[in-house]
């Protein structure tokens, strides 16, 4: 499985680049706006630049068709590995597949958005999407279980050997990682203050902290054997 970083937040991409768990980010307008970005572009480039050949998800932000295609088109040429994110309908409910289909068939990486249901994912990846970005936190906030859509989307990408991977996001608590990766999530997308949480337990500090004090006694002892054998 894959880890991608849902953040525009460069130093926390760095950080956790160096800790070598990084597979990919995706940002939206939101966490541009929240991570006060002011130039999306120099932004993003500035990502790209900072994971290499990994993929970089950028969201377009506009209602219309013709505009979404325009701005994919933009934004395709700031990396070779920019994916474009295509909401799977504009607010108004209107399907976005044919946006998906035309860039995909301009050899431009697509990940559907907002995702919501199996059928939404099924369609987007029929229309040629790369990913399909479910978003377990909102499925949970409607009373519905994230993980059954999340197997349910894995079962049939498998059984019928589409290579479209399920990326899943709108993550609100460690457990949600957990939940996705064990549900099939080819990758979950996850906002960087969560990865501290993940590595740590208070335990393993404990241990680490009675195996450091074990370890003195002993190198104690050594100092004190050698100081007598010198006498
Ligand atoms: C995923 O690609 C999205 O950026 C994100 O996870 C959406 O999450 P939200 O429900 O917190 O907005």
């Amino acid at each position: 499985m894959e880890i991608f970083l849902d953040s525009s937040n460069l130093d926390e991409i760095k950080k956790w680049m160096e800790e070598g768990v990084v597979d990919g980010v995706t940002t939206n307008p939101t966490i541009l706006f929240k991570d006060g970005v002011r130039d999306v572009e120099s932004c993003t480039r500035g990502i790209c630049a900072a994971v290499g050949e990994r993929p970089v998800s950028v969201e377009v932000t506009t209602n219309d068709h013709e505009e979404m295609l325009q701005q994919a088109r933009a934004f395709a040429i700031w990396s070779p590995h920019i994916v474009i994110k295509i909401p799977i309908v504009n607010q108004d409910g209107i399907s976005s597949l044919g946006v998906i289909n035309k860039l995909a068939n301009q050899h431009i990486a697509v990940n559907a958005t907002a995702i919501l249901s199996f059928n939404q994912a099924v369609l987007a990846v029929k229309a040629g999407a790369s990913y399909v970005s479910i978003f377990a936190g909102r499925i949970a906030d409607e009373g519905n279980d994230p993980a059954v859509t999340i197997r349910n989307v894995r079962s049939w990408l498998d059984m019928w050997g589409y290579t479209a991977k399920i990326i899943v996001g709108s993550i609100r608590t460690v457990m949600d990682v957990q939940a996705a990766a064990l549900a099939g999530a080819h990758i979950v997308t996850i906002p960087p203050q969560f990865l501290p949480k993940m590595v740590d337990h208070k335990y393993t500090r404990e241990t680490i902290r009675q195996f450091n004090e074990d370890a003195a006694k002993v190198a104690e002892q050594i100092t004190r054997a050698q100081a007598a054998a010198a006498d």
